[in-house]
């Protein structure tokens, strides 16, 4: 299959531009576009054949389940029942915005979009390109990230390129994506609130609206812990590694350096491609050939948006092994920790 590249600029939208992507998607097509998190692969979400096509395409094992993109916070109630008021709540404040809410499946929702889950997942992005095509197309859109399963969520087109070209139809190119990780997720649809993707909006900010608002224990995790098996499908597959080991240096930031100055010696010293992950802060003081940079602690955004494509990079340039500091004090640390840990394979030293 040929798929078709389009660039738009999220500053000057135009309707027009959006009519051959909504028609792909009411034929049951795919089209990949960007949100404010990563770039999402759509299908439509009512259509059976379009979910299964998502999960061909990603090759994504089909019990983890699709999140639901719209453009109005009504249309919850064509998606979901039992709707509480602190899913209300949470609409009004987080939306439209990196925020992802689990409530319980209606009718109208496949079985094939959910994983087979009686719950159904529910974003309404604020990515005006994301909002338009959503309205224009009349689609209610399923999305997960527009990546291969396994591989870290693509966060400029480039990288939807490289792993969905040939096997979708259409890729909308609206440049990178603020956030660059993917959604916070909230689980409505038990007791009590449960966060089971840590993102952009973090615990703290859940709290301000809603009471006791937990972690699942699996996914803050610094290890995995034995018979904790995460409540979202998808937290528990092995995802973001790159090829080569990563280790996480944890602890005082002279000791980090000093010790991964001397980690990369030795592995270079021994003919490994060896990299460091650190922040713009402490770069200049690491002795390495290979040093990535996800900006300055005192931007977070700069670290979130970069992090993804600099694990995609590791690959490109085929590094063997990769030392990475920790990111344990900022306001996002919990997300960017999740996503770090899960690219060490919970790989961390304490110095
Ligand atoms: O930021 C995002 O959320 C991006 C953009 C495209 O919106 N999408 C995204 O989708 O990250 P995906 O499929 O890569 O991740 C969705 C996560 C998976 O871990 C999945 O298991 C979980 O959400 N999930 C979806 N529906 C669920 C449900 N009903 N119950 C529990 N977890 C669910
Ligand atoms: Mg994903």
């Amino acid at each position: 299959m040929e798929t078709r590249v389009i660039k738009l600029d999220r500053k000057n939208i135009k309707k027009e531009d959006f009519i051959e992507a909504g028609e792909i998607l009411r034929a049951g097509g795919l089209v990949a576009f960007p949100t404010e998190t990563v770039y999402g692969l759509g299908g439509d979400g009512l259509n059976p054949d379009a979910s299964k096509k998502i999960y061909a395409a990603k090759g994504r094992p089909s019990d983890n389940p699709l999140i639901i993109h719209i453009a109005d916070k009504e249309d919850i109630m064509k998606l979901a029942v039992d709707i509480p008021d602190l899913a209300w709540k949470l609409a009004d404040r987080f939306w439209p915005g990196p925020m992802t809410m689990i409530l319980k499946k209606g009718p109208a929702v496949p079985k094939e979009t959910t994983g087979g889950l009686d719950t159904v997942a529910i974003r309404l992005p604020s990515d005006e390109i994301a909002r338009t095509l959503i309205r224009e197309s009349q689609v209610f859109i399923a999305a997960p990230s527009a990546n291969s399963s396994g591989r870290p969520s693509p966060t400029k087109a480039e990288h939807v390129i490289e792993d969905l070209s040939g096997k979708i139809d259409m890729i909308i190119d609206g440049g990178s994506c603020d956030i660059g990780l993917e959604s916070s997720i909230i689980d409505l649809s038990g007791d009590k609130p449960l966060i089971l993707r840590p993102g952009f909006i973090t615990r703290e900010d859940f709290e301000a609206v809603a009471e006791g608002v937990e972690y699942d224990r699996a996914v803050i995790a610094k290890t995995p812990e034995k018979n904790v098996v995460a409540k979202a499908p998808g937290m528990k597959y092995r995802h973001y590694a790159p090829k080569g080991t990563i280790t996480i240096v944890e602890g005082d930031t002279d000791k980090v350096i000093e010790k991964i100055n001397a980690e990369v010696a030795l592995n270079e010293s021994r003919g490994i491609r060896t990299a460091v992950i650190c922040s713009d802060e402490n770069k200049s003081r690491y002795k390495c050939k290979n040093v990535y940079d996800l900006g300055s602690r005192k931007h977070e955004l700069d670290i979130t948006s970069s992090l993804f494509d600099v694990l995609r990079q590791l690959d490109s340039d085929d590094i063997g092994v990769i030392f990475a500091e920790s990111f344990d004090e900022l306001r996002l640390s919990q997300a960017i920790m999740n996503r770090l840990r899960k690219a060490a394979g919970y790989n961390t030293v304490r110095v």
